[in-house]
């Protein structure tokens, strides 16, 4: 039990902290749809797509980031998306993905979000990175059983690569060492500067509302 002197470990204020942001987005009109299978492949396909514009963002600072004393040790190629959300457009939307993609407003405003953490305040842009991957290792496995199930995609296969964590060997164990790399980041940093990563973490499940509120719009219910 940890000492009034000795804060809880990050990883946990992390955790308990967004804990209800996470079950509202667990929650979400278009999240509850896709666990329910009710969605349509196109929504599906454009979820990719918004998915896709965020991890560029999360990825196109990691050579400057992985210097970062208290960052870098976060960057890890074995995380990143971008190409795997790349191959799983080809295989949803065909060889020209890319034609007619954009980002929706909420999806500019969350990428803008991180681009701009990402060079101003990387102790922000970590709350952003734990939001993402964390969940995708979580989550994010619950999600491509049911995509499967429901569009009928290969079990790991075109489709739902972006679930598919090919270089992390035992998803388990490499999230137990992120919470710890998390504690040590927590270590490096005082009180109110925790607090501020703590509250980015929570604007960062709303960023993530937000998305799938845009989706939702598009989306209503589809199938
Ligand atoms: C459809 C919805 C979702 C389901 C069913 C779901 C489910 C889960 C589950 C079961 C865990 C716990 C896993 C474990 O302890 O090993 C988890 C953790 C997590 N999820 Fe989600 N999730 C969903 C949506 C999201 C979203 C949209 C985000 C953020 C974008 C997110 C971010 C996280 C994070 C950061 C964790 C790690 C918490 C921690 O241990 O520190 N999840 N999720």
């Amino acid at each position: 039990m940890p000492s009034p002197e000795q804060p809880a470990p990050f990883s946990t204020v992390l955790r308990t902290a967004s804990g209800a942001e996470h079950e509202a987005a667990e929650q979400s009109s278009f999240m509850s749809h896709l666990l329910g299978g009710r969605l349509g492949l196109d929504a599906y396909a454009e979820l990719s797509g918004q998915l896709w514009f965020v991890y560029r963002a999360l990825e196109g600072r990691a050579a400057e980031l992985s210097r970062h004393p208290v960052v870098g040790p976060f960057i890890d190629p074995a995380l990143f998306r971008t190409a795997a959300l790349e191959h799983d457009l080809e295989h949803l939307r065909g060889p020209g993905w890319q034609a007619g993609l954009s980002p929706l407003p909420a999806t500019a405003a969350y990428t803008a979000r991180i681009e701009e953490l990402s060079t101003d305040w990387p102790h922000g842009y970590l709350a952003h990175h734990y939001t993402r991957y964390l969940g995708d290792l979580s989550g994010g496995q619950i999600i491509r059983g049911i995509a499967e199930r429901t569009w009928g995609f290969e079990r790991k296969g075109a489709g739902v690569h972006f679930y598919v964590f090919e270089e992390v060997g035992n998803p388990a164990a490499f999230k137990r060492d992120y919470r710890a790399r998390l504690d040590t980041a927590g270590l490096a940093m005082d009180e109110v500067e925790r607090r501020r990563v703590v509250d980015e973490c929570r604007r960062a499940f709303t960023l993530n509302g937000a998305v799938f509120a845009d989706l939702d719009i598009r989306y209503p219910l589809s199938a």
